[in-house]
C-alpha cells in the first residue's frame, strides 16, 4: 500500500468519526418516533427532585462532613461545599437547558455531543453516562437494600426472625458478603453456598427493588412520574421534619470550627456531596415527552436545582449544629444514616423511623429516574446505529421500549450481585463529571458553528458560565483523583472497552448504513431519469 492510500484511508476514517448529526435530522426522527408526550414543568420538577434527593443526603452526606476513610471531612462548612457543588451543577445546568431547548430529543449529553463533536465523541458519551446513569443506579440499589434492612431491624419485635436477619450472602454483593463475615470473625468459604463450585451470593432486596422499578417503567412514563410524585412528597415532608424537630437540638457551639480540615476539606466534601446532586441531567433525556420542551425544561431542570439546593443547606446547617461533626470521634453508625442517628440522639425516635421509611421512598425516586434516562440514552443510541435495533422496539400498549427497559433491570441486577459499592459510586461521580464538562464545551462550539439556531433559551453570559462550569467540574475532578485508587483506574479501563465496542460494531454498523442509503439514492435518481 502506497503512502498516499494510507493517507486516504486514515482521512476517511478520521472524517467518518468526526461526522457530525443535524439538529434537524434529530428532531425529524423524534417526531416521528411516537413516545407519547405527557410531562409538564411541575412533572419535570417532580422527576428531577425524584432523581437527585436520595442516598446523597441520606447516607453520603455523614462521610462529606465527618470525613470517611479516603477522605477528610468539611464539618459545619458543608454548607460551603454544598454551594461549590451547586455552582459546578447551576453552570452545566444552563448549559443542558440551552441544549435541551434548542434539540428536545431523547438522549441528553450523549445527543448534544453528536450535533457538535461527532459520531465517535458522542458514542464515548453515551458510554459514558452509562456509568452515571447505569452504575449509579447499582449503587442506588444497594443502598436501598441497606436502608430496608435497617427498617426490617426497626421492626424486629414484631417480624420473624428469617427476615430480621437473613443469611448475609442473601443481602449482599459477593465481596461485601465476605467482607461481613470477616468483620464478624466467621469463615466465608463455610458461610457463603457454592454453586458447581462457585461461590453464590445476591443481594436479594436490590434485586427485588430493581424488578419493580422494572415493571413500571415498562408499564409507562406517566405512571412512573405519579409514583414518583408520592415518593417526592414522602421524602420532603421527612427531611421537613428533621429540620424543624432538629432546629430545636442546634447548639452553635458544635459550629466551631467551622472549617476543621480547611480549605482540602471543603474541596473534598464538594466531592463527596457532588453525588446528592446527580440526577438533574436526567430531565433532558426525557425531552421526547415533554408537552412543551422549550418552556418547561429549563424551568424543571433549574427549578429542581435550586428546590434541592435549599433542602441541602438546611438539613447541613441542622445536621452540623446538632451533631459535632469536628470532635474526631465520629460513631460509625452516624456515617451509615446520619439524619435517623441524629434523631435517636436526641432522643425522638419516632422522626428516626419516620426518616428511615422516608430515605427508602428518596432511593425509590432516584431509581425510577436513573432507570429511565439509561433507557432513554441506549434508545438514542440505537437509533444511531451504534446498538441493535431491537432496543427501539416500543410496547404496541404502553409505548415504553420495554426490550431495553428489562434489559437494562436485568443487567443492573447482576451489577448488584458483582460491584462495589464504594467504586461504583465513584465511577458514578466521574462519568458525571465527563458528561457535565462535555455539555459545556459543546454549547461554546456550538455557538460558533451553528450561530443561527433558533435557541429558546441561552446560556446567560456566555462564554464566561460554560467556562466557569468546565472549571468547576474539572476541579473536583482531578481533585478528588488525588486520594482515589480503584477507581480512578477502572474509569480509563471502562473507556477502552468503550473504544473496542465503538471499533468493532457501531463504526461498522454506521458505515453500512451509510452505502445502503447511497445506493438507494443512487437507485431512485436513476428511476426518476428513466421516468423523466
Ligand atoms: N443524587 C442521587 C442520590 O443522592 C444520585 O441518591
Amino acid at each position: 500500500m502506497t503512502n498516499k492510500q494510507t493517507q486516504g484511508i486514515f482521512s476517511h476514517f478520521f472524517t467518518k468519526i468526526l461526522t457530525r448529526k443535524n439538529p434537524d435530522e434529530m428532531l425529524k426522527e423524534a417526531s416521528s418516533a411516537g413516545f407519547e408526550k405527557t410531562l409538564g414543568a411541575l412533572d419535570l420538577i417532580i422527576l428531577g427532585i425524584g432523581a437527585i434527593i436520595g442516598s446523597g443526603i441520606f447516607a453520603v452526606v455523614g462521610i462529606a462532613a465527618a470525613g470517611g476513610n479516603e477522605s477528610l471531612g468539611a464539618g459545619p462548612a458543608l454548607v460551603v461545599s454544598m454551594v461549590i457543588a451547586t455552582f459546578a451543577c447551576i453552570f452545566s445546568a444552563l448549559c443542558y437547558s440551552e441544549f435541551a431547548t434548542m434539540i428536545p430529543v431523547a438522549g441528553g449529553a450523549y445527543t448534544y455531543t453528536f450535533a457538535t463533536l461527532g459520531e465517535f465523541a458522542a458514542w464515548m458519551v453515551g458510554w459514558v453516562l452509562m456509568l452515571e446513569y447505569a452504575v449509579g443506579y447499582v449503587a442506588v440499589a444497594c443502598a436501598w437494600s441497606n436502608h430496608f434492612m435497617q427498617l426490617v431491624k426497626g421492626f424486629a419485635a414484631y417480624l420473624p426472625n428469617w427476615l430480621v436477619n437473613p443469611p448475609v450472602w442473601l443481602i449482599n454483593d459477593y465481596k461485601g458478603a465476605v467482607h461481613q463475615i470477616q468483620a464478624a470473625g466467621g469463615d466465608p468459604g463455610a458461610l457463603i453456598p457454592h454453586i458447581c463450585g462457585i461461590p453464590f451470593s445476591v443481594n436479594l432486596p436490590a434485586c427485588v427493588i430493581v424488578a419493580i422499578i422494572t415493571a413500571i417503567l415498562v408499564k409507562g412514563t406517566k405512571d412512573s412520574t405519579k409514583m414518583a410524585t408520592l415518593m417526592v412528597v414522602i421524602k420532603l415532608a421527612v427531611i421537613a421534619l428533621f429540620v424543624l424537630v432538629g432546629a430545636f437540638y442546634v447548639k452553635p457551639s458544635n459550629w466551631v470550627p467551622f472549617a476543621p480540615n480547611g480549605m482540602s476539606g471543603i474541596f473534598m466534601g464538594a466531592f463527596i456531596i457532588f453525588f446528592a446532586y446527580i440526577g438533574f441531567d436526567a430531565l433532558a433525556t426525557a425531552a421526547e415527552e415533554c408537552k412543551n420542551p422549550q418552556k418547561d425544561l429549563p424551568i424543571g431542570i433549574i427549578g429542581s436545582l435550586i428546590a434541592t439546593t435549599v433542602v441541602y443547606v438546611s438539613v447541613a446547617l441542622v445536621l452540623t449544629g446538632v451533631y459535632c461533626t469536628s470532635s474526631g470521634h465520629i460513631d460509625p453508625a452516624f456515617l451509615k444514616a446520619p439524619m435517623a442517628y441524629v434523631m435517636i440522639m436526641v432522643h425522638q425516635n419516632w422522626a428516626a423511623g419516620l426518616i428511615s421509611i422516608g430515605s427508602l421512598a428518596g432511593l425509590t425516586s432516584v431509581l425510577l429516574v436513573l432507570q429511565l434516562a439509561s433507557t432513554r440514552i441506549l434508545y438514542a443510541m440505537s437509533r444511531d446505529n451504534f446498538l441493535p435495533t431491537i432496543f427501539q422496539k416500543l410496547h404496541p400498549r404502553y409505548k415504553t421500549p420495554h426490550v431495553l427497559t428489562i434489559l437494562v433491570g436485568v443487567v443492573c441486577m447482576i451489577g448488584t450481585m458483582t460491584l462495589d459499592l464504594d467504586v461504583a459510586a465513584q465511577l458514578c461521580n466521574f462519568g458525571t463529571f465527563t458528561s457535565f464538562i462535555i455539555v459545556c464545551v459543546a454549547v461554546l462550539i456550538l455557538r460558533k458553528i451553528d450561530p443561527d439556531r433558533p435557541r429558546p433559551f441561552k446560556v446567560p453570559c456566555s462564554p464566561l458560565l460554560p467556562s466557569l462550569g468546565i472549571l468547576c467540574c474539572g476541579g473536583l475532578m482531578v481533585y478528588s483523583m488525588k486520594s482515589l485508587t480503584a477507581s480512578a483506574l477502572m474509569f480509563p479501563v471502562w473507556l477502552l472497552i468503550g473504544l473496542g465496542i465503538y471499533l468493532q460494531y457501531g463504526y461498522i454498523k454506521n458505515r453500512k448504513v451509510e452505502m445502503n442509503r447511497i445506493s438507494i439514492e443512487k437507485d431512485e435518481s436513476e428511476r426518476e431519469l428513466i421516468t423523466k
